[in-house]
């Protein structure tokens, strides 16, 4: 099978009550973990890449890290998709460049100016065979290089969604419930504390995202900031040299909710860093002459197969759909 869009996928996915993962790539372990999982368990997966990424490891070094994930797992759909594109240009370039799917991220804007920027990507993108992503509200976090502080992000409107879908021509729609971007998605004042004296998060606006259902019948929705930052790997960092205080995620549960309704995409790149960052810092305390990168990558690139085998498992819910 060659590089697929996310249109066969995403009618699977919103029929058979699933959504499926989208996990950031930004070198080749991290190809080859998020892959390995998917290829063993059968499942859809899309591989995207940021801005950030490209400028870090270059677009072609990533398409052909892809295209060879491609070779290795024949038997899977995999979608190569642009995140957080913020510009003609940017899309442009992923569009010409391999890529089969790319999120125009107009969020920070006027409603009418996200819809005409939108309007002109997916003109583009469909004259080449390419879906597109869209966005409607904005999430708490790192978003197109703005920071949105906690507490003055902004829910999706539902009543602007169909307006906006048909006058974009949009292929799926990213919208904000309550879910954040990094491994810090809300702060103690937020939050609860559990008996651990762990941050508890207010729970995901599922009024809004039923109300977005009713008025898109049958079209996927997408989220973003969907780490659950599992304590066990901040933990880890911070047993072996790290300090990440309070760190907190969304609940498992509440993105299995979320999966078996009209989200089709869920986004997860933090928990990725989490197990790669954690798992070195261990290697490295309790290897200390070691020095070769194989050797401290080898155990990261394990638990970055780990993680998407069990999102796959118990969040996704897409093992056996590919
Ligand atoms: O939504 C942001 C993703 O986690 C990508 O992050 O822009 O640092 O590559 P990045
Ligand atoms: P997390 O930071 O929650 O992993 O979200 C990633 C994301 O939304 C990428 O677009
Ligand atoms: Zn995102």
């Amino acid at each position: 099978m060659s590089l697929v869009t996310t249109t066969e996928m995403f009618k699977k996915a919103y029929d058979g009550g699933y959504a499926v993962g989208a996990f950031n790539v930004n070198n080749m372990e991290i190809v080859q973990g998020i892959t390995e999982a998917a290829g063993e368990l059968n499942s859809p997966v899309i591989l995207q890449v940021s801005k950030g990424a490209r400028a870090y490891a270059n677009h072609t070094y990533l398409v052909k890290l892809v295209e060879a994930a491609v070779e290795e797992n024949p038997q899977i759909p995999i979608a190569l998709h642009l995140d957080h594109g913020d510009t003609f240009e940017l899309c442009k370039s992923c569009i010409d460049g391999g890529f089969t799917s790319v999120m125009i991220d107009a969020s920070s804007k006027s409603f009418e100016d996200n819809i005409a920027l939108t309007k002109q990507v997916v003109e583009y993108a469909h004259a080449h065979g390419v879906v597109v992503e869209a966005e409607l509200g904005t999430l708490a976090g790192i978003e197109d290089e703005v920071v949105v502080e906690a507490g003055k992000e902004a829910y999706t409107r539902p009543e602007e969604v169909e307006e906006f879908v048909d006058k974009t021509g949009c292929d799926s729609l990213a919208i904000a419930i309550g879910t954040s971007h990094g491994a810090y998605k809300f702060t103690a004042a937020q939050c609860t504390r559990n008996a651990d004296g762990i941050l508890v998060p207010p729970p995901l606006r599922f009024d809004v995202l039923e109300e977005c259902i009713k008025r898109l019948p049958g079209f996927p929705i997408v989220l973003h900031g969907s780490s659950s930052v599992p304590q066990e790997f901040v933990k880890m960092v911070n047993q072996y040299g790290g300090n990440m205080p309070d760190a907190v995620g969304i609940p498992e549960e509440q993105l299995r909710q979320a999966a078996k309704l009209a989200v089709c995409k869920i986004n997860i790149d933090s928990d990725i860093r989490l197990a790669m960052t954690g798992n070195i810092r261990k290697y490295f305390a309790e290897h200390p002459d070691h020095f070769d990168p194989r050797q401290y990558l080898k155990p990261a690139r394990q638990a970055v197969k780990d993680m998407v085998a069990h999102k796959i498992l118990h969040v996704l819910g897409s093992d056996g759909k590919a």
